[in-house]
């Protein structure tokens, strides 16, 4: 078989399956092409995204100015390593840092890369800034976290499909209970060696739990009483996902360590950040970390034209308000029908929980019967749907997939 033969989406489905390995378990689609809010799969027939590569395609699918910047930079130079400088990182660096108000930017490419970074930085600081002894640092993380897939960052999570077998962990974390500004007070005070508390705004993959008004503002200030950094993982909610710039915005924190990835390039290349100023980011000196893709002129440029696409075409508020209109259509047919318990989120980051046990398949099944309905999303855990559109959505759009997800879940009533 050519490879680039037109394939069926079984065909596809086929080959995935036999020479790839078996790390997810993706809906039965196959999707060859992707515009704005829509894909399409081999066979022609169109769907609304309503995933967004979880939150990397906030600017839509294949958007223009950023598919554009991305080829123009491609032609003239993709990769030189940091071995040498080039004419895109630093104009990109300037750029990221005035937009979110930090000093200094250190690129890396996924999710996962950053808050690795992130986690060296701040033991880095602690032992040379705050006086921590040598191999003492702890972090405090929250349960439930989601932080990506590495062997330090499996090592505080508490998904045993995530964990199990891959020990020995790596040790400094300090499990507490996420929003609980008792749980992190005592142990910030429990131990002298606490160098950061890194936290996601919204726990996203957990199932979009939304903390209680005042916790991220509340915990940064205890952070700081106890000269504790302050970390934010915004790789999946920020970029405009829950109608501000940052979720962080929301409650006007400024973190100490920033960490950003997916729709800081819209999808459209891997690439991640992570941000703060010079006091913390100055620990970091050549040799001490790096990345051969990692700021690389290629991922520079879609970063930059991205985070304009933000700007330009105001996606923030456009998330903002249409989250709300989403909430609100979903509050009024959730007393109508007995299969979703409660909606939840922020801006365009939202999830329905379904009434059944945590492992039945009904979340599975429904997701299946949206597809079939022309519409994608997926369980993050058991019986929770996440529902994260490109946010260049627009109102009707949004209202007919109400429509879609209203009429799907009807079909689940008991
Ligand atoms: C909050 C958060 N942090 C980190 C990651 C990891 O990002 P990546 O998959 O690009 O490594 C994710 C991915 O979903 C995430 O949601």
């Amino acid at each position: 078989m050519a490879v680039l033969e037109q394939l069926t989406s079984q065909q596809a489905i086929d080959l995935e399956n036999k020479y790839g390995a078996h790390n997810y378990h993706p809906l039965p689609v196959v999707l060859s092409r992707g515009e704005g809010v829509y894909v399409w799969d081999v066979e022609g027939k169109q769907y609304y995204d309503f995933l967004s590569a979880y939150s990397a395609v906030n600017q839509g699918h294949c958007h223009p100015k950023i598919v554009r910047a991305m080829t123009d930079q491609a032609q003239k130079l993709t990769l030189t390593s940091r071995a040498f400088y080039n004419d895109m990182l630093g104009r990109y660096e300037k750029y990221v840092t005035k937009t979110f108000g930090y000093d200094k930017l250190l690129p890396m490419n996924t999710g996962a890369e950053a808050v690795e970074t992130a986690l060296k930085i701040c033991r880095k600081w602690a032992y040379e800034e705050k006086g921590i002894p040598e191999n003492e640092a702890q972090i405090i993380v929250c349960e439930n976290n989601f932080h990506g897939r590495t062997t330090t960052i499996i090592s505080f999570s508490n998904d045993p499909v995530a964990r199990k077998n891959f020990g020995p962990y790596t040790a400094g974390f300090i499990k507490i209970e996420y929003d609980n500004l008792e749980a992190l007070e005592s142990a910030l005070k429990s131990n002298d060696n606490i160098a950061g508390f890194l936290v996601e705004p919204i726990q996203g993959e957990a199932g979009v739990y939304v903390p209680a008004e005042g916790y991220l503002r509340k915990a940064k200030a205890l952070c700081e009483k106890h000269g504790v950094l302050f970390i934010a993982d915004e790789v999946q909610t920020g970029i405009a996902r829950t109608g501000k710039m940052l979720a962080v915005d929301h409650e006007n924190v400024k973190p100490d360590i920033l960490i950003l990835g997916k729709a800081l390039s819209g999808g459209a290349y891997p690439v991640s950040a992570v941000l703060a100023d010079d006091g913390i980011m100055g620990v970091i000196r050549p040799g001490n970390h790096g990345s051969t893709f990692g700021g690389n002129p290629v991922a520079a440029a879609v970063g930059m034209a991205a985070l304009e696409v933000v700007k330009n075409e105001n996606l923030a508020e456009n998330a903002r308000v249409l989250g709300e209109v989403f909430r609100n259509e979903l509050n009024q047919f959730i007393p109508t029908c007995n299969i979703v318990g409660q909606v939840r989120g922020k801006g365009l980051l939202n999830a329905i929980l379904i009434n059944d046990t945590e492992d039945s398949s009904t979340a599975w099944d429904i997701c299946v019967a949206l597809k079939e309905n022309g519409l994608l999303a997926k369980p993050t855990h058991g019986n929770i749907i996440r529902f994260a559109p490109p946010l260049v959505m627009n109102k009707a759009q949004l209202m007919d997939c109400v429509s879609i997800i209203t009429t799907t879940l009807k079909r689940f009533e008991r």
